[in-house]
């Protein structure tokens, strides 16, 4: 098959994690006889210094007529001065918002060979932990009204207002329960309706929905008691569904208990089909250049992009199967290394999971 994807290497560690992805996806590529075309544009901190804004038209009309995006991570220090309106990061809320990508799906999995690097006690992880959540993505606070104004006696205040509208939130309820009745049938809406309106029109969408999925059991909890839980018992969830916000801060909790933030994937989808593929970490400054970003997120993420935009099912399985593979024999970047086990750079990562996509295609 021919497959056309978008490029955006970003800032930071992004080059370096997105050409492992890229190796890999090549591994596949000879394997399954697949031709994927990449056209690499520039967005965020790069597209800032080449040509003066964080998401050039080219690049979104790239985006827009590509069969997927594949993205490192946009943003660092050397922007971090520039207003608001003009950050690298705005790169990326604009092609969320100009792709139509409302559901954001991150899957958190502990792989059982990392279950040492998972900071939590082993009997509370112990069976593993498999939980995705799913973020609303082009909604609610991050895109809402802001602004700044004077106060009579407190100088400045600045707001940005949280605004869901019902069919933004069946959307997304869609999408998850959707999900959920393909896993556990257990799905976890999040919110905090004792305090805000939003949340609670949130909550009267999803327990509508719920009346479509009488096979699915839902539930309700609020974000505060959420984020505890996933600490006290993360094994509990399977689906969760949140706002853009929550789901943000979630979703960043999640990554942890699997051992790394290294080791979180994210799809963003569009009702179209079209999907952007992304770590969920960010760009590491400090990382730049030095080899020893994990680029397994990323990987994962382009796995998840051939199961998802290109259904590649079988594809994503071996990428999926080659990074436990490389686990399994030992092999750690800094962020998950323990004594006893063997360090690895970024780029050689690349390679060990290429090269085991290629063998387990032979066997
Ligand atoms: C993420 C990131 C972004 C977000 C930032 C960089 C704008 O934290 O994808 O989780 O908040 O969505
Ligand atoms: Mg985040």
């Amino acid at each position: 098959m021919n497959y056309n994807i978008a490029v955006i290497k970003g800032d930071g560690i992004g080059p370096e994690i997105v050409d492992q992805a890229l190796k890999v996806l090549g591994a596949v590529g000879g394997v399954y006889g697949h031709s994927f075309k990449y056209e690499e544009v520039l967005a965020g901190g790069a597209a800032i210094d080449a040509v003066g804004k964080a998401l050039p038209a080219h690049t979104l009309d790239v985006c827009k007529a590509s069969d997927a995006v594949l993205l490192g991570a946009v943003g660092g220090w050397k922007w971090d001065d520039l207003p608001g309106g003009e950050r690298p990061e705005t790169a990326l809320l604009g092609l969320r918002r100009e792709l139509g990508l409302f559901a954001n799906i991150r899957p958190a999995m502990l792989f059982e060979e990392l279950a040492g690097a998972c900071p939590l006690r082993p009997e509370l992880t112990a069976g593993g932990i498999d939980l995705v959540v799913v973020r609303e993505l082009t909604g609610g606070i991050y895109f809402g009204e802001r602004g700044v104004k004077q106060t009579e006696d407190m100088g400045e205040a600045a707001y940005d207002m949280e605004m869901y509208s019902e069919g933004e939130v069946r959307r997304i309820g869609v999408v998850a329960f959707d999900m959920a009745r393909k896993r556990s049938k257990r799905l976890t809406s999040v919110d905090k309706a004792n305090v805000l309106e939003s949340s609670r029109l949130w909550r009267r969408v999803m327990t509508e929905l719920a009346g479509d999925y009488p096979d699915v059991e839902l539930s309700h909890l609020y974000v505060d008691n959420t984020a505890m839980q996933l600490i006290k018992n993360p094994r509990q969830f399977d689906v969760i569904v949140t706002s853009n916000m929550f789901g943000d801060i979630l979703s960043d909790e999640a990554s942890m208990i699997t051992g790394s933030l290294g080791m979180l994937p994210s799809a963003s989808l569009a009702a179209s089909g079209v999907g952007m593929y992304e770590p969920s970490h960010g760009s590491a400054p400090k990382m730049t250049g030095l080899d020893t970003a994990n680029p397994m997120a990323t990987v994962l993420s382009a796995a998840m992009m051939l199961r998802y935009s290109a259904g590649l099912a079988d594809e994503a399985d071996a990428v999926e199967n080659a990074i436990k593979a490389v686990l399994a024999e030992g092999y750690r970047t800094p962020d998950l290394f323990t004594e006893g086990k063997t360090k690895i750079g970024t780029s050689e990562a690349g390679d060990l999971i290429a090269a085991r996509v290629k063998k387990t295609a032979r066997t």
